[in-house]
């Protein structure tokens, strides 16, 4: 538990910094992260960018896979979760374009393009470190309440929470929204060697006491976390408010 967002934001970038720095990653034995979009994360990319910046951490040996990304949305869309990750974070540290993987939610086959994204995945040795964030209802990723627990990356619906809660980015129109999204599953999650959460703001505290004191359940797919051996979630005290 962190006092604020800044120190939460600090203390993940800290921790991601270590972790590549101890794995010591070369071009033959990549660190391979799992990175999520929203608010949650933003903090955290700046000090990435800081930290990279001064020399304390380089992204030359690291390979990405974003979390999710809107089906239907133009790549060079404001919104797209594309245009995010490269305004946020790629385009200011020393990643090489093709080591980074984000689901194409244009594609026409969007089944076969979840499929290749698991195949990349394992064929670079599984992700070391997944971060996330989770929406007020408890969703990890686009795994939405009621996703099964055991989910890969697929094609997902959007619930009506999820829209008017993202519509914020829309100019506040639900209809602008996308309804679907493709997004890696709960299970591609847990498949991770390390898992580390973000959780920010009162309205992630009802999340989070399901994520820590509540049962495993698909309705609050963060809870599905209990389950990993080493899953951190680090939080502000305004999140902590119903634990
Ligand atoms: C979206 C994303 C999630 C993210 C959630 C919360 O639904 N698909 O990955 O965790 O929003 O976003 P924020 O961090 O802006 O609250």
């Amino acid at each position: 538990i962190q006092s604020d967002f800044s120190n939460l934001s600090k203390w993940a970038a800290n921790y991601v910094a270590a972790k590549i720095n101890a794995a010591k990653p070369t071009a033959d034995k990549p660190f391979v992260l799992g990175l999520p979009t929203g608010s949650s994360p933003l903090g955290m990319y700046k000090s990435l960018i800081e930290l990279n910046k001064k020399g304390i951490v380089s992204f030359e040996n690291i390979i990405t896979f974003n979390m999710d990304e809107y089906v239907g949305l133009a790549q060079n869309h404001p919104q797209s979760y594309y245009t995010f990750m490269w305004d946020n974070f790629f385009n200011y540290v020393n990643i090489k374009k093709e080591n980074v993987n984000i689901l194409n939610g244009n594609v026409a086959d969007l089944d076969e393009e979840c499929a290749a994204y698991e195949a990349k995945m394992k064929a670079v040795g599984g992700v070391d470190l997944f971060l996330g964030g989770i929406g007020p209802d408890g969703h990890i990723a686009f795994n939405e309440p009621g996703s099964s627990l055991s989910s890969r990356t697929r094609v997902k619906t959007l619930t009506k929470d999820t829209i008017i809660a993202n519509s914020r980015f829309f100019d506040n129109d639900i209809n602008k929204v996308p309804k679907t999204s493709v997004t890696v599953g709960v299970g591609t999650i847990l498949d991770a060697k390390e898992v580390l959460i973000m959780v920010n703001g009162h309205n992630k505290a009802r999340a989070l006491a399901q994520a820590v004191e509540g049962c495993i359940n698909q309705m609050w797919t963060i809870t599905a976390l209990q389950l990993h051996e080493k899953a951190i979630i680090v939080c502000d005290e305004a999140a902590t408010e119903e634990l």
